[in-house]
C-alpha cells in the first residue's frame, strides 16, 4: 500500500480528482489534506469525500515542528501539492528528499515564482503574448517551482482567450494528468 498525502490551499478541484483517479484502488491510500485556509473550498470537498482533513495556521507551519511531526507519523510516500500557495520549509523539504511534487498552472521556467499562482499566472501568459501555455508537474526543493521537471503538456492559446478560459482548459490537462503521473512515480 502506497501512501499520499495532498497539500491544498484553494477549491481543491484536483484534490477531488486524484481521489476520484484513485478510489477503489487499494495500493494507493489518501492518507489525508493539509490545508492552509480553513475557508478555502477544499474544506467541504474533504468532509463530501470522507478524506481526513488537517488545517493549520501560520504559526502551527512555520514555527516549531508540529506538521513535520504530523507527516512523519503519517509516513507518506509522496507529498503531492494540489494548488497550495505557502512555501514548504526546508524541514519538510528535508525530511521528504524527492517525494514532494507540486503541479503549475504554466510552463516552467517561463511564469514561475513568487506571486505566480492563480489567475496571475494565466493574465501574465496573455499579457505576455504567449501562443501557448501549459502545465508543469515538478519536484519540490528549496526555491519556488525551480525543481526538476517530471512532465510538461501544451494546450494553444486563441485570439481573445481570457484569463478564465485559459485557466479552464489547463484544468483539463491537470485532471488528465496529474493522477497518472502521481501513479507512475508511486509504482514505476
Ligand atoms: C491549479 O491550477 C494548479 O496548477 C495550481 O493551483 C490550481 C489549483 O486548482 N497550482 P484547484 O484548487 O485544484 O481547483
Amino acid at each position: 500500500m502506497k501512501r499520499i498525502m495532498l497539500f491544498a490551499s484553494g477549491s481543491g478541484s484536483n484534490v477531488e480528482n486524484i481521489a476520484q483517479y484513485f478510489e477503489g484502488d487499494d495500493r494507493v491510500e489518501i492518507r489525508g489534506v493539509l490545508c492552509n485556509n480553513p475557508g478555502a473550498g477544499v474544506v467541504d470537498r474533504c468532509k463530501r469525500l470522507r478524506l481526513p482533513l488537517y488545517c493549520f495556521n501560520r504559526p502551527a507551519y512555520v514555527e516549531g515542528e508540529g506538521i513535520l511531526a504530523l507527516l512523519e507519523g503519517l509516513n507518506p510516500d509522496l507529498i503531492v501539492l494540489a494548488g497550495f500557495l505557502w512555501k514548504i520549509p526546508e524541514s519538510i523539504i528535508a525530511a521528504f528528499p524527492d517525494k514532494i511534487i507540486n503541479i503549475h498552472p504554466a510552463l516552467l521556467p517561463k511564469f514561475g515564482g513568487k506571486g505566480m499562482y492563480g489567475m496571475h499566472v494565466h493574465q501574465a501568459v496573455i499579457n505576455a503574448g504567449e501562443t501557448e501555455s501549459g502545465i508543469t508537474i515538478h519536484k519540490v526543493n528549496e526555491a519556488y517551482d525551480q525543481g526538476s521537471i517530471l512532465l510538461q503538456k501544451k494546450i494553444s492559446i486563441e485570439a481573445g482567450d481570457t484569463p478564465e478560459a485559459l485557466a479552464k482548459k489547463i484544468h483539463a490537462l491537470e485532471y488528465a494528468h496529474y493522477p497518472p503521473a502521481i501513479a507512475s512515480l508511486l509504482f514505476e
